[in-house]
């Protein structure tokens, strides 16, 4: 089956976007450290782009955990597979991530991470598909709402390619 990716939000609407997250983390989180906690891989592209835009002071941790397997439904099971190399105690830590979808791997890994006694825990997020929600996640930044369409780019994958677009792209089959 053919793929073909349509441009769904261009490099420059993503990159504007992450800068005004930048600013706004580094208004928010002013005189204090942020820890950005990235879920790998998806998160990674994001995170950097956002890590390089916030004036504070950064920490970066990567953490990696399997919700899905190679096709694009979630299995509903979460498996740590990389645990983070820092504890959080008494950090300000940011999780960041490229999608809230059902929040199933949201919600399990927030619960997980409080337990480490951050000071304060937040989540980040570049996209959001609100109406797939299962599990309810508070999210404290969000890049972009998006409809329910499997989306890939900016480090979201489909069979673990076009993670290296820098633009955000709906995968249509034809
Ligand atoms: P959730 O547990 O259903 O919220 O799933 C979140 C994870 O599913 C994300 O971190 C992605 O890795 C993956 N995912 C969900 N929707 C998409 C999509 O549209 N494209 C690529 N990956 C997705
Ligand atoms: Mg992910």
């Amino acid at each position: 089956m053919a793929e073909n990716v349509r441009v769904l939000l261009s490099e420059k609407e993503v990159d504007a976007r992450i800068s005004a997250i930048g600013e706004q983390i580094s208004r928010d989180y002013a005189g204090k450290q942020v820890h950005l906690v990235c879920v790998l891989k998806g998160g990674s592209f994001f995170m950097c782009e956002l890590a390089k835009r916030i004036t504070v002071p950064v920490s970066i941790d990567f953490m990696s955990v399997s919700s899905y397997g190679g096709a694009t439904k979630s299995s509903g099971v979460v498996k740590i597979v990389k645990d983070l190399d820092e504890p959080l105690k008494d950090k300000d830590v940011i999780v960041v991530e490229d999608i809230v979808d059902s929040g199933r791997t949201l919600s399990y890994l927030l619960e997980l991470l409080q337990q480490r006694g951050p000071r304060s825990l937040a989540l980040c997020t570049l996209l959001d598909k609100p109406d797939r929600r299962v599990i309810d996640v508070h999210v404290d930044y969000t890049g972009f709402e998006i409809p329910d369409k499997f989306v890939v780019g900016y480090g979201l994958d489909y069979n673990q390619r076009y993670r290296n677009l820098p633009y955000i792209g709906v995968v249509e089959l034809n």
